[in-house]
């Protein structure tokens, strides 16, 4: 594909796609990583001299509807805290928007407009219309083929990923393609539903799968233990059983865990009682891996030469439960092994636990992330590739 920094934008109108879909709490932006990772994205565009305008949707608002609560301001506040030069919202572009050089121009939310999600193609080329080029750089929304990832690169004059896109797809298919041995992946979380296809994907790859959280938990019934009242999904034992044998067919395994901390309640105030797999009792839940199987893992990782990790293996937000993952990301930050990292409960643990600058890639990714592990075509990307092929 071709690369923003390929490209000599002074004085073009350059439109940029960034995911800068963060949370944010009254009014304010309360966690700002995307924010950052997009920040040096639209500073290059200015300093190149461009007439820099960006879009991106925060949140899932119901199309056709302005409704505050989902608004870019919060964002272009942050924007003007951290750029050089002013940053504006824009509530009204589809049809021509003034824009100077050495200003941002920021959409409002770019799901107000209806059609943005079935990737209308009028909206497409009203997008299109209003740059000379277009910079895909929103990794975390690649995966999405709307009218503001996919529709405008198909008709916009110019069609380039932009600096934070190039860098995941770098970093991650290096990672994945020729990654340095033994590559372990942990995968974690509630549901194995959600994340079938990455762990059936991720089970042919890696030389070392290891499962936590809920999903652990089928893992563990599939092997004839008890979960008591813990959520697990019954209807997944078969295939969880099923990637477990194929890893001891590849002479590996998927270890379930040796030890469990079980509550008997899901809240903050619940009581923390450590035991073996084998005694999990008919009223608990198991919310987090034992301390033996947490050592055992962290040995895994000390080994690994790159190390994926998507999902917590218990529930952090409570901190009696948050042991597991709480060694396992100590155990990330202090290996040698090239470590990412991706979606939005990895980050929190990441956050909470103070490693970020130890992880040695962390992708701004959540869903977009599971998807390039499920080795999917992410769409917005494809269009890039097409482009640069057909013009
Ligand atoms: C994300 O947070 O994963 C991306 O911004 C995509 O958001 P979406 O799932 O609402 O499309």
């Amino acid at each position: 594909v071709i690369t923003m920094s390929d490209l000599d934008l002074a004085g073009l109108r350059v439109l940029i796609r960034e995911d800068l879909n963060v949370p944010i709490h009254a009014g304010k932006v309360s966690s700002d990583a995307r924010l950052r990772a997009a920040l040096p994205t639209i500073q290059a565009a200015v300093a190149a001299g461009a007439k820099v305008m960006v879009m991106s949707h925060l949140g899932r608002p119901e199309e056709g509807v302005y409704d505050a609560e989902f608004s870019l301001q919060p964002v272009v506040d942050w924007l003007n805290e951290h750029l050089d030069v002013p940053a504006r919202l824009a509530t009204d572009y589809l049809n021509g928007v003034d824009v100077a050089v050495n200003e941002v121009v920021v959409f409002e939310n770019i799901r107000f407009n209806v059609g943005e999600k079935k990737n209308d193609d009028a909206l497409a080329q009203k997008l299109a219309a209003l740059c000379d080029v277009f910079v895909m750089d929103a990794f975390g929304t690649a995966h999405r083929a709307q009218a503001s990832t996919h529709g405008v690169a198909k008709y916009a004059d110019v069609a380039c990923a932009g600096p934070l896109l190039a860098a995941e797809l770098d970093a991650l298919g290096k990672a994945l393609a020729n990654p340095a041995r033994p590559l372990v992946a942990i995968v974690g979380g509630s549901k194995v539903s959600t994340k079938l296809t990455v762990l059936e994907s991720l089970s042919t790859v890696v030389d070392q799968l290891i499962v936590g959280g809920g999903i652990a938990n089928t893992f563990i019934a599939a092997a004839g233990h008890g979960v008591g009242k813990s959520l697990y999904e019954a209807d997944l034992q078969a295939e969880a059983g099923r990637l477990v044998a194929a890893a001891q067919a590849k002479g590996g395994d998927i270890p379930l865990p040796s030890d469990v901390v079980t509550g008997k309640e899901f809240s903050a105030t619940a009581t923390a009682e450590t035991k073996p797999v084998t005694a999990i009792a008919a009223d608990d839940m198991v919310f987090d891996i034992g301390p033996d199987t947490a050592q055992a893992f962290a040995k895994m990782l000390e080994q690994a030469g790159t190390i994926v990790w998507n999902g917590p293996v218990g529930v952090f937000e409570f901190d009696q439960f948050g042991e597991g993952t709480r060694v396992l990301a100590e155990a990330i930050a202090n290996s040698k092994a090239f470590s990412i990292a991706g979606g939005g409960d990895t980050l929190a643990a990441i956050d909470k636990y103070g490693i970020a600058d130890k992880i040695s890639y962390i992708s701004t990714g959540g869903g977009a992330f599971l998807e390039f592990l499920e080795g999917k075509e992410l769409p917005a990307v494809a269009i890039l590739e097409e482009r640069a092929q057909h013009g």
